[in-house]
Order: C-alpha cells, then sequence, then structure tokens
C-alpha cells in the first residue's frame, strides 16, 4: 500500500518531534519533517524509518513555496498538512513589546496560513486532504500572562473553521488544543509560575499529545485536552459568566500568591 505523504511542522523539538517519531514507524505514514533548524532535523530524521525533511522558515514566502515544490516534485501529493510549528512568550498584556505580538501572529497564525494557502490548491487538485492545526487551550480562552500568544492561537482557530466550512468534505480540518506540555517551549520558564495548580496537574506528556494529534487525522474535528480541561471549556461554552467568575478567581489568588513570593524573595536578596 502506498503511504501517505504528510507535511509537518516544527517537527524538530517537543510535539512536532513527538509526532515525526511515530509516523516515522507507522505502515500508513510518510512524515516530511519542517522547521528552520536543518542540523536538528537530519537528527530526527535519523531515527524514523522512513522519512524526509526540509528546512523552512514558515514565516517566509520564498522558503515556503520552495518546501511545497519539493515535496510536489518528489513525492506528487500531500494527504495531510500538520502545521504545529509556533512558539510563545510569556508576560502581561501591557508588558509586552508590540514586536512580540507581531512576532507570535506571523509565525502561529499568518505563517500557517501562508503554508496552508500554499498546499490546499494540491489537496484540491487531488480531491482530497487533511489539514490537522495544532493550537492551544490557550485559542479557548484567555490567560493571563498569555495575552500575544492566546490571541495568535485564537486567530489560528477562527481560521480553521472557516477552512472546515469553506473546504469540507473534500478537505477536512482538525484542530488539537492541548493545555501545557512539557517541551522545551516553555524555555526559561517555570510553568509552575505560570499556571495555577489546577491547571498545571492536567499537563501533558508529549507522546500522548503525539497520540491525539495522529488520531485527529483519521476523524479531523477540534478536540480539547486533557479530558478535564476540555470539561472546564464547557462551563465557559454553557455558563459563560460563572466560568468567568471562577476563571479570574483562581487567577487572581494564583497570581497574589506569585508576586508576594517574588517580593519576599527580592527582600532576601537585598
Ligand atoms: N508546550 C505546550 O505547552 C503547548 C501547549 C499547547 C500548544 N502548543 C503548541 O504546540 C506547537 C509545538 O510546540 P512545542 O511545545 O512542541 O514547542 P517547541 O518544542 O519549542 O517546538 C516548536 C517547533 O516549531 C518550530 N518553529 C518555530 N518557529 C518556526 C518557523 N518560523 N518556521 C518553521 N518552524 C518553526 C521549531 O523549530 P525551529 O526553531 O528549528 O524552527 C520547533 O520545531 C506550537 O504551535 C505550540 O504553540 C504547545
Amino acid at each position: 500500500m502506498q503511504k501517505q505523504i504528510v507535511l509537518l511542522t516544527g517537527a524538530s523539538s517537543g510535539i512536532g518531534k513527538a509526532i515525526a517519531l511515530r509516523l516515522g514507524r507507522s505502515n500508513i505514514y510518510f512524515p516530511i519533517l519542517v522547521s528552520r533548524n536543518p542540523d536538528q532535523l537530519s537528527a530526527v530524521t535519523q531515527q524514523l524509518e522512513h522519512g524526509d525533511y526540509f528546512p523552512c522558515d514558515i514565516t517566509d514566502s520564498t522558503q515556503v513555496e520552495a518546501l511545497v515544490n519539493y515535496v510536489i516534485s518528489h513525492y506528487g501529493q500531500i494527504h495531510v498538512l500538520i502545521n504545529n510549528a509556533g512558539y510563545g512568550k510569556f508576560g502581561g498584556a501591557l508588558q509586552t513589546p508590540i514586536s512580540d505580538y507581531r512576532g507570535m501572529m506571523e509565525t502561529n497564525y499568518l505563517g500557517t496560513v501562508q503554508l496552508t494557502q500554499a498546499v490546499l490548491p494540491w489537496m484540491l487538485q487531488q480531491g482530497s486532504g487533511k489539514i490537522i492545526n495544532i493550537a492551544s487551550v490557550a485559542a479557548l480562552t484567555g490567560t493571563p500572562n498569555l495575552a500575544a500568544y492566546c490571541a495568535s492561537k485564537f486567530a489560528l482557530l477562527g481560521f480553521s473553521e472557516a477552512l472546515q466550512l469553506e473546504f469540507s468534505p473534500q478537505i477536512q480540518v482538525g484542530v488539537l488544543c492541548p493545555g501545557p506540555v512539557q517541551t522545551p517551549f516553555f524555555r526559561e520558564e517555570d510553568p509552575a509560575a505560570l499556571f495555577p495548580p489546577f491547571i498545571l496537574r492536567h499537563s501533558l506528556d508529549v507522546d500522548r499529545v503525539a497520540r491525539h494529534a495522529i488520531q485527529l487525522m483519521k476523524r479531523p474535528r477540534v478536540k480539547v485536552i486533557p479530558a478535564g480541561i476540555s470539561w472546564m471549556l464547557l462551563l465557559k461554552r454553557w455558563l459563560p459568566s460563572l466560568f468567568f467568575y471562577f476563571n479570574k478567581k483562581m487567577y487572581d489568588r494564583f497570581l497574589k500568591k506569585e508576586q508576594s513570593k517574588t517580593s519576599s524573595s527580592h527582600a532576601m536578596t537585598k
């Protein structure tokens, strides 16, 4: 059986790498790994039984065009596009510089749109295709210290829903919205200083997220993981004022505690 060609962005690290490792062992899929760093991509590809890679910055239209030309000329088709590349920078809505708001929009939203626009005509020509966008719980609810990131992921969710309405049934669009996942995404930030214990308790293992992403390829839809956070978001849908009240209380209490920890550690170093 001919394997399905999966174009996967953000494949050099974290969630994308975990998805690549699973696809690269599967009998059904043939992954093509994408990110900006060729050395990391090559190292991940060497761990696969089958797969290929192509370095590309998804915010650069010339590189995106070269990527799609490469895939089509070598493999003829793209069955699945997984838009996973993205990053987050943390900080208050007021303190976050406008360049960071722009940067996250450029990568998380517009970069994804740009690659999708390059791939979609080929999928339509084939008569079918699947697009899986890795969004976040931050695409569904605002989060303190993540305003810029949330905005970019809300945009991605809106784009995904519109795509599904415009192009289904030929094109199926799925959106995975995970809560916090243990990956290099957080860099020097401590997740325990960003999220209240309730959210942190629901942190996900990267391999579990990869499993969900691959399941979503079989039946694309909007999926929130883990279940605990998915239930919490049902409250937002059905009783938004009550959800906002409890969410505000939870974050106010948490941020106050974090602030007093920071002030006492400052006092000790004086
Ligand atoms: N970790 C979490 O808590 C969490 C939760 C929910 C959703 N997510 C989302 O999941 C996705 C993957 O995140 P992760 O946690 O796996 O983070 P990660 O380990 O930092 O991986 C991010 C990946 O994106 C690639 N990338 C970044 N900018 C790019 C660009 N302009 N062009 C091409 N590739 C680019 C990076 O590779 P290069 O630097 O080599 O380009 C890397 O492979 C992101 O969209 C993130 O928003 C993460």
